[in-house]
């Protein structure tokens, strides 16, 4: 069975985030995500029977303070997606790891087990870890920025031969020494579960390339060409490495029957109700600490920062939407992750208004 990440839909779909408290929206808005198991399972129930390919999860381990004090209720991840396999039928389960917090040896076991809950489709997201606060909870060490990928790619070498080798091994790395490693069963998918990353700076994107099945990218909506050229920079870089070269986005989706009502919409959470100390906090160990803004964009990302977590915006009525995902696509855009203020009520719209939409031009085969 090919995991249903791959699938042949010209626009992929999955859902992010609903593990946290307030998912992508950094608001205090009555309505934001209260988070709970319930309605994870509700969620997840409806992208699978709606024949979304994926759902992923982010890795947190503490809040960020503000009235919000968005993402401090988190699932963690692996837990997650082993208990929304076990009640969904075809859609991939993403798991996102924090690699310098977990030992490789561990979630190798815990990414097969997953991957036989699910039948094959589970894919594991490696992070290198950028919030700092998160570190010092596990007294881990902290390595300089692109030392994080040197690591990483130590830890995704040790568990794919755990995933593949037969045999008891030694491991004598630069990060890990072991004696008789082992680990049984393999996953179904054979080689290992697929694998993803997100890392934005020239180094996280080379890591991405080199070891990765796909890639999470977030765009920096500096101008339409500057996007293509990060996308097609992305893209050829993996096909270098005889890699793969999907490209999914983050977008944050505020769909309504008028234009004017999805930019009161937007304009009433993030700018009436937005958290400004949770996003500055946030903001201020981003940017020290991953390379993936420049500075002077930093003040002006802070609003898609509140909006969706510095996803992309899809704002507008059913069909202005479906134009943007157009452009998106013909942009090389292969994947959208979507998030929502109140996820259940819109992700169902969604699938009641936009997906018709997008079957009808062709960027999604018709469900059966
Ligand atoms: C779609 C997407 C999902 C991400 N999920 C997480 C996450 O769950 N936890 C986390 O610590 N970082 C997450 N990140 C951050 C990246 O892993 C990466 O650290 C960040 O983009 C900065 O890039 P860099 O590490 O190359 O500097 C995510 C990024 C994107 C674009």
């Amino acid at each position: 069975m090919t995991n249903p990440l791959f699938s042949t839909n010209r626009v992929k779909l999955g859902v992010m985030a609903f593990n946290c408290s307030g998912g992508s929206t950094v608001t205090t808005v009555p309505e934001a995500w209260p988070m709970t198991w319930a309605d994870n399972v509700a969620l997840a129930q409806m992208a699978d029977r709606a024949g979304f390919e994926a759902l992923l999860p982010v890795g947190r381990w503490k809040g960020y303070g503000g009235d919000s004090n968005f993402n401090n209720r988190t699932f963690e991840t692996l837990t997650w997606a082993a208990g929304l396999g076990a009640v969904t039928e075809n859609i991939a389960l993403l798991s996102t790891v924090h690699v310098p917090l977990m030992h490789p040896v561990a979630v190798a076991k815990q990414a097969a087990t997953i991957d036989h809950i699910t039948n094959g489709r589970f894919v594991l997201n490696i992070v290198c870890g950028w919030f700092k606060n998160e570190f010092e909870m596990f007294g881990a060490e902290w390595r300089d920025h692109d030392r994080r990928y040197d690591y990483a790619a130590e830890w995704l070498a040790l568990a794919r031969k755990l995933w593949t080798e037969e045999a008891e091994f030694d491991w004598d790395g630069e990060f890990f020494q072991g004696k008789g490693l082992w680990s049984q069963p393999k996953p179904i998918q054979s080689g290992g579960p697929a694998i993803m990353n997100a890392g934005s700076s020239p180094v996280g994107q080379r890591f991405s390339a080199e070891n990765c099945d796909m890639n999470f990218v977030m765009l920096r909506q500096k101008d339409e060409a500057s996007d293509v050229a990060q996308i097609n920079g992305l893209k050829a870089m993996a096909i270098e490495n005889g890699r793969s070269s999907q490209c999914w986005i983050h977008v944050y989706v505020v769909c309504r029957e008028t234009e004017a009502e999805a930019l009161a919409a937007l304009n009433r959470y993030v700018v009436e109700y937005g958290d400004d100390v949770a996003v500055n906090n946030m903001l201020s160990i981003f940017g020290m600490e991953s390379e993936t803004l420049e500075p002077a964009v930093m003040e002006a990302f802070k609003f898609h920062f509140k909006a969706g977590h510095g996803g992309y915006p899809l704002v507008g009525t059913p069909e202005q939407i479906v134009e943007q995902i157009e452009r998106l696509s013909a942009m090389g855009v292969d994947g959208l992750l979507l998030s929502w203020v109140d996820y259940l009520g819109e992700c169902q719209e969604w699938i009641d208004r936009v997906l018709p939409l997008m079957e009808a031009a062709g960027q999604r085969a018709p469900r059966e």
